[in-house]
């Protein structure tokens, strides 16, 4: 299949950058990189800092393109965005409601707050990406989706018809049908936990800190919207993984951080929804199509293979002197990230870099 794109990931810093980054770039071509660091990045400096740092963490000869997002504040300068947007550093900016998940306390408090950077996006194309919660203690956390959408999304959207708008990560079947129904500029990515998950998995005989994330994890009928929204075909959901790695003992703690690791074997997870679904055929259009055609980016033209054939997915990932619990840990999966193909696919590279045939 043609090579894929994660639109959204978290990749850290420091020593847990450098563990990390490589499941990302290995299986995909781009990543849009989350902001989310202490401290975020708000600058063109900051960004253009960070993609260094992510250059450098990567293995000799990868071919992988992180794509850069400002993290939006209260007192964000709109003209430095729109400037790093233009000068090709910003490729989006992101939005997090403040105390909305992990490292959002600098988020925006008040949309109104940020139009002048809404106008600047809207003018320029800049596409803005939305954590989709409210984060009021009176709403339900398995409410905050729905609630962000009545309350905030459908005024903004109403205010900036023509901005470019990713409510990310949608979990809920009102999310589903809410993107459905609106224009052109509003899109979706969905993470594969869950594609695969519904919260029970969160308390599966005791508590499951490794399944927990935001937007938590919602009933049944939520996957199952879900699972059809991403193998419809709809060129409005393409795939982003979320993949947000916390050490073991900050998640299996008191107070346990949201994020779960997934990029490790991320494609897999996703081919494993898509046969179960029926869908093979349409992985390559929500992974590797659907993204760049709403970024107004060009598709990628190297090919990868997945094979039908297993793969066990380890307890641990060893991580910076820590470990971190991937996503299907223990579990055998039923495909395989089997390495690049050339552009007509009719031989394989492998890892280890020596050549197999298709
Ligand atoms: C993310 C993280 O750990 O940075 N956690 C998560 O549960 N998804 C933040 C986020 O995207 O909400
Ligand atoms: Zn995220």
């Amino acid at each position: 299949m043609r090579r894929p794109d994660d639109w959204h990931v978290h990749l850290r810093d420091g020593p847990m950058l450098a563990a990390v980054v490589n499941y990302t770039a290995r299986q995909f071509s781009r990543a849009i990189v989350m902001p989310n660091l202490v401290p975020p990045v708000t600058t063109i400096a900051a960004a253009e800092a960070y993609r260094m740092r992510i250059a450098s963490a990567l293995e000799p000869g990868a071919d992988f393109t992180p794509l850069m997002t400002c993290y939006l504040t209260d007192d964000i300068d709109p003209a430095e965005v729109a400037r790093g947007f233009t000068h090709n550093v910003f490729t989006a900016c992101k939005m997090y409601p403040a105390h909305a998940t992990t490292n959002s306390a600098l988020g925006v408090t008040d949309f109104k707050k940020i139009y002048r950077v809404f106008e600047a996006m809207e003018r320029i194309g800049m596409p803005l990406l939305l954590h989709g919660e409210v984060t009021d203690k009176q709403i339900d956390i398995f409410d905050r989706e729905v609630a962000f959408i009545d309350r905030i999304l459908t005024k903004l959207i109403a205010d900036f018809p023509a901005l470019k708008i990713v409510l990310e990560h949608v979990t809920t079947a009102e999310a589903v049908r809410f993107v459905e129904d609106s224009g052109p500029n509003l899109a979706s990515t969905i993470t594969p936990h869950h594609l695969e998950i519904n919260r029970n998995a969160m308390f599966d005989g005791g508590l499951r800190p490794h399944f927990y994330c935001l937007p938590v994890a919602k009933r049944e009928v939520h996957r199952l919207a879900l699972r059809r929204a991403a193998t419809s075909g709809n060129p409005k959901f393409f795939l982003g993984t979320d993949s947000a790695p916390h050490a073991v003992s900050n998640k299996e703690s008191a107070c346990g951080c949201a994020g779960i690791f997934n990029a490790p074997f991320a494609m897999e997870s996703y081919a494993k929804t898509f046969e179960e679904e029926g869908a093979l055929n349409r992985l390559e259009a929500f992974a590797s199509e659907n993204g760049p055609r709403f970024y107004g980016l060009p598709l990628n033209t190297t090919r990868i293979v997945l094979e039908r054939t297993s793969s066990q997915v380890p307890d641990f990932i060893p991580a910076a002197s820590t470990r971190i619990v991937p996503f299907h840990a223990g579990q055998t999966l039923a495909w395989r990230f089997a390495g690049h193909a050339d552009a007509d696919a009719t031989s394989l590279v492998d890892e280890t870099g020596s050549g197999s045939a298709s």
